[in-house]
């Protein structure tokens, strides 16, 4: 069941990457040069790009939160993503939307036991996987007195493989709710604390991925399915 799940994604990606142009000898990807990341016209918090970027990625993936005992709320407790190359899809009009598309294929199976490792088995790299997005534990929040951790965008195992430095560790600067609704995770501007991947990165294009609005002191680690986009810009990497 999961398995399909995911070659129906892959054949969706597949089907609807043009034609490849292949300045790269890496792996086919396509010139980012006239993707324009569209940002809220009603809002500051988040800084318009004013440069081409390095990667523009779908990520697959589930968000993770711990119920708070106190507040009886799920707090973060970090996200587990696989991210495809949609460089070739930046010109065309699905690409707007493919992270629609991809939350019904992803979603639409209640696929509890897909994990990571079956997506990049299942995928292998056609399409591209750049890469993937996780946390990493950074200390203790001051603020709560428990484990803090940063998030992560690591190429090293993907499309950068055999480059250790093809990797983001990065904080957040700027946060809005997402334009379409409470369903959908905040849009993030990010930027680049360690690794060379990315000096900034964007979350943006949220679809799902929100906890329920309580929980029993009790409830276990809960991952709730989302997709998105990420733009990352700057950095040392280019493909
Ligand atoms: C990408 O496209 C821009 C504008 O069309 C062009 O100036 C640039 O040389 C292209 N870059 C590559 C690597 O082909
Ligand atoms: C911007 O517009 C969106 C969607 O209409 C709305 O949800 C949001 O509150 C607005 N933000 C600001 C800062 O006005
Ligand atoms: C997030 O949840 C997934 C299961 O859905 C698990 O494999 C992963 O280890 C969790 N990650 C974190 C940081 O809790
Ligand atoms: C789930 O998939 C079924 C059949 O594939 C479809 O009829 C249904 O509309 C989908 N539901 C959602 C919420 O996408
Ligand atoms: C997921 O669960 C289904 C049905 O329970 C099973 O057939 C399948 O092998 C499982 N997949 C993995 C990767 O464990
Ligand atoms: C770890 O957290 C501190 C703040 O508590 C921050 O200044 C630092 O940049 C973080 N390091 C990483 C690698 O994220
Ligand atoms: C849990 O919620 C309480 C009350 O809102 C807050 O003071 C505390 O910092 C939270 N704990 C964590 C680990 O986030």
């Amino acid at each position: 069941m999961s398995s399909i799940l995911l070659v129906l994604l892959a054949m969706l990606l597949v089907a609807i990457v043009p034609n490849l142009a292949l300045p790269n000898t890496k792996y086919p990807s396509c010139n980012l040069s006239m993707a324009k990341l569209s940002l809220p016209l009603n809002q500051t918090v988040l800084a318009s790009p004013t440069t081409t970027p390095s990667f523009v990625g779908l990520g697959v993936g589930v968000q993770n939160y711990t119920c708070n005992a106190t507040s009886l709320t799920y707090s973060s407790a970090g996200a587990v993503v696989e991210v495809f190359d949609i460089s070739c899809l930046s010109a065309t009009s699905l690409f707007s939307t493919i992270q629609n598309y991809a939350f019904d294929i992803w979603n639409n199976g209640s696929a509890s036991n897909v994990t990571t490792q079956d997506v990049i088995d299942t995928l292998g790299h056609d399409p591209i996987v750049l890469g993937q997005h996780y946390f990493v534990a950074n200390g203790t929040d001051p603020a709560t007195g428990s484990p803090a951790i940063s998030p992560v965008w690591d190429f090293t195992s993907g499309a950068e493989k055999g480059n250790t430095e093809a990797f983001v560790i990065a904080a957040v600067v700027g946060d809005i709710p997402a334009p379409t609704g409470t369903d959908d995770v905040d849009w993030l501007q990010l930027k680049n604390v360690e690794g060379e991947l990315a000096d900034t990165v964007y979350r943006v294009d949220t679809k799902g991925g929100q906890p329920p609005m309580s929980c029993t002191a009790d409830a276990p680690l809960l991952s709730v399915k989302f997709t998105t986009k990420y733009w990352l810009f700057g950095g040392c990497i280019k493909h």
